[in-house]
């Protein structure tokens, strides 16, 4: 076992484990941050992505060691009421104005695939700002939803576009902007 230091949703952590433990399994099980949710288990189906220094990955394809150094973003960070500001758009209820666009239009509903399908929809927004609808399916391709269809997702992507336009047009800070929150 080893000792891995690393930061998560801007918190310094520490945590001594094996280097081939999986990123996933490090987050639910030593740092209990369950928010991130298992699916395949294979890299297959984005219920566990994370960013990596702002880069959306498979937490279950990610050996802990893979992250020494770095910085992590959960869906636990993405939240307004973690502390971290509050982006132009946000609902009093402190969610994210993308977590505020899947609940206004039932974009979540088991919600084993929700937390990724959000942190895909902040990257595709950083990316792409005014979304075309072949760049909204590309952006959540990697990111598979047994419940809902698809269709309420797509209309919560549209709805948080509208919403990050607004930000920069009020030239607000948005959460996600810049990879970090
Ligand atoms: S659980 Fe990691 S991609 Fe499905
Ligand atoms: S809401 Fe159940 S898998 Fe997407």
């Amino acid at each position: 076992m080893k000792r891995f230091d690393f930061k998560v949703n801007g918190v310094a952590r520490e945590v001594t484990t094996w280097p081939m433990a999986r990123l996933l399994d490090v987050l639910r099980e030593d740092l209990r941050l369950t928010g991130t949710k298992e699916g395949c288990g294979e890299g297959e189906c984005g219920a566990c992505s994370v960013m990596i220094d702002g880069q959306l990955v498979n937490s279950c394809l990610v050996p802990v060691a893979q992250v020494a150094g770095c910085e992590v973003t959960t869906i636990e960070g993405i939240a307004v009421a973690n502390g971290t500001g509050t982006p132009a758009g946000a609902g009093p209820s402190g969610l994210h104005p993308v977590q505020g666009a899947f609940v206004s239009h039932g974009g979540a509903q088991c919600g084993i695939c929700t937390p990724g399908m959000i942190l895909a929809t902040i990257e595709l927004l950083e990316k792409h700002p005014e979304p075309s609808e072949e760049q909204i399916r590309e952006g959540l391709s990697g990111n598979l939803c047994r419940c809902t269809g698809y269709m309420k997702i797509f209309d919560a992507v549209r709805e948080s576009a509208r919403k990050v336009i607004a930000a920069k047009k009020a030239n607000a800070r948005w959460v996600g902007e810049g990879g970090t929150p």
